[in-house]
């Protein structure tokens, strides 16, 4: 595995979100909330090496130095399981540009099959950010990083919150520029390429439709 370009999260409320997110018990309500918070601290960490700009800001006691993002975000949610990260996210920076990608999996072959890109024409922003909660095989995040090179994005993160090895070497042979971020890396894919232990089908349980 390209250990270089992989970050996994050793924070402890990442942890003990991601045991709450992965039990079996945790309803799609809960589900969502865990996904989003455990989103949202994975992207603190992701976005560390964003770039400032100064700026100064009147308090009402006087002028404060101070900072503003200079860098353009481009926000890529791939459908439909990459939805919850991508609200939580928009929260934190509301300045974020949101371009949805609807990529699924077929199940005999597991291949991903792209069905919606709302990519604009140009390019004009500075990071690109794939949420998507599992890389598995990895073809979803190959997939979705091919379209975006395509396009022409220059800088590429992917924030997901469980790995398969398989899939995290997938995507860091595919694409060895693109940083990893990740709250887990789990130990195999099953012969249906799911993650094990994994969380199950990460859209079925925020959506209720398992
Ligand atoms: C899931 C997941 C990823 C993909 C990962 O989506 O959200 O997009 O599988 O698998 P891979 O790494 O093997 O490509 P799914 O195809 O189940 O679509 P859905 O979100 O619409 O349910
Ligand atoms: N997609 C999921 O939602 N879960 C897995 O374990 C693999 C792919």
């Amino acid at each position: 595995m390209a250990a270089d370009n992989v970050s996994v999260s050793g924070h402890p409320l990442v942890q003990h979100k991601l045991a709450l997110l992965r039990s079996e018990l945790t309803e799609p309500k809960k589900f969502r909330e865990l996904v989003r918070e455990i989103a949202q601290l994975l992207f603190y960490e992701a976005t560390q090496d964003l770039a400032l700009a100064p700026l100064t800001v009147q308090t009402p006691l006087g002028a404060a130095a101070g900072h503003e993002v200079a860098e353009r975000v481009g926000l890529i949610p791939i459908l439909r399981a990459g939805l919850g990260m991508a609200d939580a996210i928009i929260e934190i920076l509301p300045t974020v540009h949101v371009w949805h990608l609807g990529l699924y999996r077929d199940h005999e072959t597991l291949q991903p099959v792209t069905y919606y890109n709302k990519l604009p024409n140009q390019p004009a922003i500075d990071l690109c950010l794939i949420v998507d909660p599992m890389l598995a095989t990895g073809g979803s995040a190959v997939a979705a990083v091919d379209i975006l090179k395509a396009w022409g994005a220059k800088r590429i993160k992917f924030l997901g919150l469980i790995a398969a090895p398989e899939g995290v070497q997938a995507l860091a042979e595919a694409h060895p520029d693109v940083a990893i971020h990740l709250a887990a890396v789990d130990d195999h894919l099953n012969e249906r390429g799911y993650i094990v232990p994994g969380l199950g089908d990460a859209g079925d349980r925020q959506f209720g439709t398992g």
